[in-house]
């Protein structure tokens, strides 16, 4: 029998958390975020799963829209980081693709683009986080300067910096801060991402660009919004036990023997390893489930497997079930436990990891 390691991807989860949070902002029209293969969970399953009710897609680069309508994935599809090279402008109107467009050089390679292969273009404004995008103080200008590239497509786009945390005002002074330079340009405008359209409401504009929430991750610092906001983890990573050994009391587990039994304990390894990227940062106490049960990792996390304790859980045996994250265990913990957050643990789970779709 193969190895029992997968990401088992809840069809109904993700299609549920994406109709919860588009409507939550009716007056807004919604989109999927797949980029990065769907935050881990497969972007063509994604995208098969909610391509007829997310009106658009979104991916961070052509080439993760390129595989998509390779899939047969007919959806308009934006890309957030726009062109990369000049020749990405003609591909991006051949394979229906909206680009996002962050700097004048960019531009530049539009204007340059034959009439007739141009892309639809939104235009990305820089309202505070300073990553990408042109200044409030600009925009006007580019937009007056660029009239022959807007279609009635284009869109101005702005992202938030730390909208997750509704005690921190900076998301509204960017709110702000893109309004006044925006309202006298009369074109529709996107700034919610997940956490913003569940924290601050009113984000919400003509687009909303919806990531970790459609996958089930914690959209809000604050324990009584995320609770209020029911989602489900479209995911769960699950492996199984592959050997079982009882060990005396001061016995070490693992590379470096980081962690020492303080009594008589049973171990059990299990099939996952930082290459499936389970992440070697957690530390021993991180848990896991077995048998309707919390474990605790113990030892160092290895390329392939993990060391748990599981002396108090009864009748254990190989080939049992081990939930690392999902339905029971919350990838946030996991997360925390790992000093990370939801998003990097969902995109680096390995493509030696089947995901498996499951239907309710
Ligand atoms: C420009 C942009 N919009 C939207 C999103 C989706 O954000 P979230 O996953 O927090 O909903 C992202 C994700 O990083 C992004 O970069």
């Amino acid at each position: 029998m193969s190895r029992q390691t997968q990401a088992i991807i809840h069809a109904d989860a993700v299609l549920q958390n994406f109709r919860t949070l588009s409507s939550m902002a009716k007056h807004s029209q919604s989109m999927a975020v797949i980029k990065a293969d769907a935050y881990g969970h497969g972007a063509i399953n994604v995208a098969r799963i909610l391509q007829h009710v997310s009106p658009r897609f979104a991916v961070a680069i052509i080439e993760e829209a390129v595989a998509l309508r390779e899939a047969g994935i007919t959806v308009p599809i934006v890309v957030l980081e726009g062109a990369h090279q000049a020749k990405e402008c003609a591909m991006a109107a051949q394979y229906d693709c909206i680009l996002v467009m962050h700097s004048y050089e960019q531009l530049q390679w539009m204007q340059k683009c034959e009439v007739s292969k141009r892309p639809h273009i939104w235009l990305k404004v820089d309202s505070g986080m300073h990553r990408l995008g042109f200044s409030t103080d600009d925009i006007e200008e580019v937009v007056a300067q660029n009239q022959s590239l807007l279609t009635n497509e284009t869109t101005l786009v702005t992202h938030f910096a730390s909208a997750d945390n509704p005690d921190n005002d900076f998301t509204a002074t960017q709110i702000a801060a893109f309004e006044t330079k925006v309202a006298s340009l009369s074109l529709p405008v996107s700034l919610a991402n997940s956490p913003a359209s569940v924290n601050w409401p009113q984000s919400q504009a003509q687009w909303n660009r919806l990531g970790l929430g459609v996958y089930g991750g914690q959209v809000s610092t604050q324990s009584i919004i995320s609770s209020a906001v029911q989602l489900f983890p479209a995911m769960t990573l699950r492996s199984s036990v592959i050997a079982l050994r009882d060990i005396a009391e001061g016995e070490g587990v693992g590379y470096g023997q980081t962690w020492r039994a303080q009594k008589p304990s049973k171990i059990a390894t299990v099939g996952i390893g930082y290459a499936d990227g389970y992440p070697r940062h957690c530390p021993n106490g991180t848990p896991v489930m077995i048998r309707g049960q919390r474990a605790s990792l113990v030892g160092r996390v290895s390329m392939d497997m993990i060391t748990i304790d599981v002396t108090h859980i009864n009748n254990v045996t190989t080939g049992d079930t081990v939930e690392l994250w999902g339905e029971n265990i919350s990838i946030s913990e996991v997360a925390s436990c790992a000093g990370t957050i939801d998003y990097e643990l969902m995109t680096r789970v390995s493509s030696r990891v089947p995901r498996i779709v499951r239907y309710a």
